[in-house]
């Protein structure tokens, strides 16, 4: 069964920024076969997020038995969680192609409709970003992904005609960090709308003793739990520390990833006992320093911090959302209690409610 990617090999692969240490984006230097010989290939193999599993695995069994294709699927959660991973193994699992784009890669209408006319049956067509579509591909996807027909139109004006293409039945599977920015009608039109959700550090523990197999690095099982702790519940990140990790253990001469190699590498690596890099700590020590703890609005923290406002929202944020250590209220942003006490400043008793 051929799995097609046209992420590394289309022209219009999605423009991704070098990432960081603790960025879940696909770092640069990652070659795609490590990539790939580290991703799990079937759901079995997959560890975490057993409730996807356990409705995806009804819904591969009754689509294989109807000889159907599977709903169209809307997957969402933060970056780094396996969405794409995922459709991977749904397709395998099919025993069908899977197409791999992403939103901004579509910008023209002719780049998603070459991408639907030359489906097979029952193949999988993953766009990444979907929330980032723009009207005229959406607009083309909803007949696509309803009665399987791609409505063309050509001339202007009252000479305007609509032709139809047949399309065969295909499975879109869309991924999102920000469910809440997709149209309704594009929405509605997913059979299957599921989320991924951060991983616990025992699951975690579990990929990073896996990867290291692969990777032929030999680990402990306290090397692997004190990664798996500063991983940010992010199997990606999980993954690229392990890298790192192994790197430094290699220099210092050393053959097994312990405990103490690992907080020794990684505190190196500025990142701490929580996952927390320079920037999130940035970020929370300008909220409770600048601001008095907050509330305050999300563009006054990039301004202040230098950092751009959709990084801090989309990367930073969701994991210390997630950690408690940041609540969003109407008012803006407030650091809580616990993210006092992991920076070790004191909360001013007149910052303390009276009652
Ligand atoms: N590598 C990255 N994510 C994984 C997962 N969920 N299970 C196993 N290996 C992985």
């Amino acid at each position: 069964m051929a799995i097609k990617s046209l992420s590394d090999s289309s022209s219009h692969a999605p423009q991704r920024k070098e990432a960081n240490l603790l960025s879940a984006s696909p770092a640069i230097e990652e070659t795609e076969s490590i990539e790939e010989s580290i991703r799990p290939t079937t759901l079995d193999d997959y560890i975490g997020q057993q409730d996807l599993k356990n409705s995806l695995k009804i819904t591969i069994q009754a689509a294989i038995a109807r000889k159907e294709a599977l709903d169209h699927l809307l997957l969402y959660g933060p970056p780094g969680l396996g969405k794409t991973t995922m459709s991977l193994i749904l397709a395998a699992e099919m025993g069908v192609n899977c197409k791999i784009t992403a939103a901004p890669a579509l910008e023209r209408p002719r780049d998603i409709m070459g991408l639907l006319i030359n489906l097979k049956l029952g193949d999988i067509l993953f766009i990444d970003e979907i929330h980032r579509l723009n009207r005229v591909t959406e607009e083309l996807l909803y007949p696509a992904m309803e009665d399987y027909r791609l409505d063309l139109t050509t001339g202007k004006g009252k000479t305007a005609k609509i032709q139809s293409i047949a399309l065969p039945r295909f499975t879109l599977i869309g991924a999102t960090t920000k469910i809440g920015a997709l149209t309704s009608p594009l929405r509605d039109r997913f059979g299957l709308i599921q989320r991924l959700r951060f991983y616990e550090p025992e699951e975690l523990t579990l990929i990073i003793l896996r990867t290291a197999k692969i990777l032929n690095t030999i680990i402990d099982e306290t090397g692997a739990k004190e990664i798996a702790r500063r991983s940010r519940g992010t199997p990606r990140i999980a993954n690229r520390l392990l890298k790192r990790v192994r790197d430094y253990v290699q220099v210092k001469q050393e053959n097994c990833i312990t405990q103490h190699l690992a907080a020794e590498a990684l505190e190196q690596l500025n990142v701490d006992q929580k996952g927390l890099d320079w920037t999130d700590r940035l970020v929370l020590n300008t909220i409770i320093k600048q601001f008095k703890g907050g509330p305050v609005g999300l563009e006054a923290v990039a301004a202040a911090t230098g950092e751009d406002a959709r990084t801090i929202e989309d990367v930073y944020e969701p994991y210390l959302l997630q950690i408690g250590y940041l609540n969003r209220t109407p008012r803006g942003r407030v650091a809580t209690e616990d993210a006092y006490q992991h920076l070790g400043i004191a909360k001013s008793t007149s910052q303390l409610p009276l009652f």
